[in-house]
């Protein structure tokens, strides 16, 4: 029912507060994403971000990062009025490698010519779709990856259980190093930061990862 679906322009209003769990979370991520970005070396790099939202994260990490020249970064995001934002503000910090795709991350044909990719974003999705679609993404992840790729996610804990536990055992089993874990007493969310640890798989077009349930 349309009155169900969740408002992902309205979503990103806590951004707007620095104090927000959000604006925690994000900064957690933008620093992750800077040592990621610190650690590949000075040479060629390509990041997708999936489900990118206004690109909060990506877009003024690269702006300030001396790698932005050597960075191609692919943003794939489903609602308009996000990708809009994202693309504004890629053009007002004079990023020109900064692509933002209006399409479904959910489906491997939207990376087809932006994968392998050095570094991927998968943050605000695992909240978002069911146990088997956060698993079947992790074990799809090799086929967008570069070797010893950096993968960034984020989940919330729940009342009753946090999954993020179940997640970081899903990367480990799909050949994932984890290389960072942040989960703040005081707050929900969990950033996990996981390294591929194995060869990457062949990229393969027709593949659903995930449907979000809301
Ligand atoms: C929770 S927000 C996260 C945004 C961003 N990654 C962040 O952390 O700031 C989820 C985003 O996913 C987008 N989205 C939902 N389903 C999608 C899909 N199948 N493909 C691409 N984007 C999708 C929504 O429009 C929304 O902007």
């Amino acid at each position: 029912m349309e009155s169900d679906r969740r408002d992902w322009l309205e979503w990103h209003k806590p951004y707007d507060d620095p104090n927000s769990s959000l604006s925690r979370r994000l900064a957690i991520v933008r620093r992750e994403l800077a040592s990621a970005l610190d650690a590949h070396g000075p040479k060629p790099l390509r990041l997708v971000s999936m489900c990118a939202g206004q690109g909060r994260d990506v877009v003024p990490v690269l702006a300030a990062h001396h790698m932005r020249s050597q960075t191609t970064a692919t943003l794939v995001e489903l609602d308009k009025r996000n990708t809009n934002i994202a693309k504004s503000d890629a053009k007002a910090r004079g990023l020109t490698n900064v692509r933002v795709v209006e399409g479904d991350a959910a489906l491997t044909d939207s990376y087809a010519g932006s994968v392998p990719a050095d570094i991927v974003l998968a943050c605000g999705i695992f909240g978002n779709i069911v146990d088997d679609d956060i698993r079947r993404t992790i074990e799809t992840l090799p086929t967008l990856c570069a070797r010893g790729a950096t993968v960034i996610w984020t989940r919330g804990r729940e009342q009753h259980r946090d999954l993020s536990q179940d997640i970081r055992k899903w990367f480990g089993s799909t050949g994932f190093r984890e290389v960072a874990f942040h989960a703040p007493e005081d707050a929900r969310f969990r950033v996990g930061v996981s390294r591929l640890a194995i060869p990457p798989k062949p990229f393969a077009r027709g593949i659903r990862m995930f449907r979000f349930v809301r």
